[in-house]
């Protein structure tokens, strides 16, 4: 049962696509107080609270504070309070009570869950103007599918993007992404997407190419598709500003871009130098951004990344100056240490500065709203810029799309990768633990940076994050410029690293069934224990995962580890692979047990009474089949397995 309530007037976000009438009187469970703007529940001892998508911390979200406000911050700590999504639904769990709760509203909300007062929910707002959606239903995976339904249906990926992808920030010429391609085809790893980063538009320019990097970009994007290998460019928020650039001159005799108080376009500054940003919101500018996907549909690309969508804001010209001029005030001064710590913080704040969020405007639904208002919708309205366009540039066929930044209803248009991570062990786990609030909140074709994005990565980091990436629907190794290379054809033990990618490439038939199903039904691909096995240990795990219907994954994220502890809520059959072929079989009890894992091998526990079905070995995707399936089932007797095939590529 969902009941909806208004608090206020607020500004519509189209996250929800179903009518559902208002509710009158006041919100269950909660206490509202109107003063200071916040929805109070009190937490019993046993409460657990699952949910808020991409966020900080474990699966459990009790004991800290989250607040949904889009951030370009590139340093996952902790401590960090708001990453690049704002996801605002979360489930309230116990054995006595167990209900979700949707806060609609493209504004600030701060989620106290346990933080401030350990007994204590708070849901605060900035602006007391939100649409409520408070869910029972008989379980956890009830009240999400409930949800799901209201939200509309997930995005689907051409199936080929369930293949392996290879990052770089970024691969700076057409020969080297051959040398990638060459070298990974050389070391018998499968691929099927090479990810262009920045560098190959001409200095930043969305949609143009670098012709010299690039030369004759729609014969190389042919050649590279014939190699079986797609090319996924990405596109970011701002638009270069470029006497003679068609983008940007359309853009401004269009009206297409956002705008200061005084009419005039915002100035920021962003990869291309000075940019100004479509505004998204607004439905023509929408529109007209999203038909310029088809200038590179037109040369054969199939896929993109839109990044830089919170927006990031280097800098705006306007807040630029008024730092010199400030700076001019400290000069020829004896600073105190206050007075050189505000000298100091006026350049290190620079960026992403909560201030210049509130000086340009948007057109949205007939009314001008200041930006902080709607600021977690932009990169969702980007992104949706994107789909909506695909639906008439490629009506048959399915485009990869996925996105930085996100709010909930871009899950119909996109995936998202969990943005700036580090080479961190702790960043291993992070990625474990966001994705069931991802599946949760509709975002399922998702991942993290395999082998993290910034930092140096070890062969051994990267060798049990792509042992669990295989798992995650995005598989893609990015990193970033300055960083050791981690193409996994660099390290010692490529075998490894062969095994572990063609066992993703076996994985395919299971990880797509069990993907359409989550879609179709509005089911979760990634569930945390608990939302099946009812026991006390299983609503505490935070580094398990179920997998679909069959597998239960038990990831090793420790530096040095041979090993790990593992819980098992029920008896389950433990496969060791050391490749996809090469595997043994044990059923081991309920209960919780040390279980050794190699560097080189990868484990996976198949759940009583269920099956896991697994391919012949492919070199891509495109060499994938249905037909010849091994099954590997929990008991002798065969058991079922629904099985989801279709041709990948059409609309569904
Ligand atoms: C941002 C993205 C990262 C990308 C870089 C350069 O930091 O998050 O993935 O490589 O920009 O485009």
């Amino acid at each position: 049962m969902i009941r909806k309530f208004r608090i206020g007037d607020p500004i519509p976000t189209d996250a929800v696509v179903m009518d559902i009438e208002l509710s009158e009187g006041s919100i269950p469970y909660f206490d509202t107080d109107k003063e200071a703007k916040e929805l109070a529940l009190f937490l019993e001892e046993d409460d657990k609270v699952f949910g808020l998508g991409e966020t900080v911390r474990g699966i459990n979200k009790r004991g800290w504070l989250y607040v949904s406000n889009n951030s370009d911050d590139p340093n996952h700590t902790e401590n960090k309070h708001s990453l690049y999504a704002s996801q605002n639904f979360l489930i309230v769990f116990s054995k006595k009570k167990t209900f979700g709760i949707y806060i609609d509203t493209p504004g600030r909300v701060s989620f106290d869950i346990g933080y401030t007062f350990h007994n204590k929910m708070s849901i605060s707002f900035e602006d007391f103007d939100a649409d409520i959606y408070v869910i029972d239903g008989d379980s956890a995976e009830d009240i999400v599918s409930s949800f799901r339904h209201i939200i509309g249906r997930s995005y689907i990926p051409p199936k080929w993007a369930f293949g392996f992808g290879q990052s770089r920030w970024s691969y700076l010429t057409a020969d080297e992404v051959r040398e990638v391609a060459d070298k990974y085809q050389a070391a018998g790893i499968p691929i099927d997407m090479i990810y262009l980063d920045i560098d190959y538009m001409e200095r930043y320019k969305d949609f143009t190419i670098d012709e010299k990097a690039f030369p004759n970009f729609p014969e190389f994007v042919k050649e590279m598709k014939n190699r079986g290998i797609h090319l996924v460019p990405i596109i970011d928020a701002g638009v270069k500003i470029e006497d003679g650039y068609d983008i940007y001159e359309e853009g401004v005799s269009g009206d297409y871009f956002v705008k200061k108080e005084n009419g005039e376009n915002l100035v920021a500054a962003v990869w291309p130098g000075k940019v100004h940003f479509p505004d998204f919101l607004k439905d023509e500018a929408r529109a007209w951004f999203g038909s310029k996907y088809k200038i590179l549909t037109d040369v054969g690309i199939e896929g993109f990344w839109n990044d830089m969508n919170e927006p990031a804001i280097f800098y705006t010209e306007d807040h630029l100056n008024e730092v010199f001029d400030q700076i001019d005030t400290y000069k020829g001064k004896n600073l105190g240490v206050r007075e050189f710590f505000g000298f100091r913080d006026l350049i290190a704040h620079i960026s992403n500065n909560e201030a210049d969020y509130k000086r340009f405007y948007h057109e949205y639904k007939g009314r001008k709203i200041r930006h902080d208002k709607v600021h977690n919708i932009f990169g969702y309205n980007m992104t949706r810029a994107a789909g909506e366009a695909f639906e008439k540039i490629s009506p048959d066929k399915r485009i990869l799309m996925f996105s930085r930044s996100s709010f909930i209803g871009a899950h119909r248009y996109g995936g998202i990768w969990c943005g700036d991570n580090h080479s961190w062990w702790s960043h291993l786990l992070m990625n474990i633990q966001e994705m069931p609030a991802l599946s949760m909140t509709g975002f399922l074709y998702s991942g993290a940076d395999i082998g993290g994005f910034d930092s140096d990565v070890t062969e051994d980091l990267l060798l049990r994050w792509a042992a669990f990436g295989i798992f995650t629907p995005l598989f893609r190794n990015h990193s970033a410029e300055g960083t050791r290379r981690q193409e996994f054809y660099r390290f010692e033990n490529i075998p490894a690293f062969r095994n572990i990618v063609n066992l993703r490439y076996a994985l395919v038939p299971y990880l797509y069934s069990e993907y359409m199903k989550a879609v179709l039904n509005d089911r979760m691909l990634f569930k945390p224990l608990c939302f099946e096995y009812d026991d006390d240990r299983s609503s505490q795990i935070e580094d398990q995962l179920l997998l679909g219907e069959s597998l239960m994954l038990a990831p090793i994220y420790t530096q040095n580890a041979t090993g790990r502890y593992v819980y098992l809520p029920e008896d389950m059959k433990l496969i060791r692979f050391r490749s996809f072929d090469d595997y043994d079989e044990e059923i081991i009890e309920k209960g919780d047990h040390y279980i050794e894992a190699e560097l080189d091998e990868i484990l996976v526990f198949v759940r009583k009474g269920h099956v896991l079905p697994l391919a012949e070995p492919s070199k891509g995707m495109g060499d994938v089949t249905k037909d010849d399936l091994s099954y590997i089932c929990f008991e002798a007797e065969p058991s079922s397995y629904e099985l989801y095939t279709d041709d990948g590529i059409s609309r569904i």
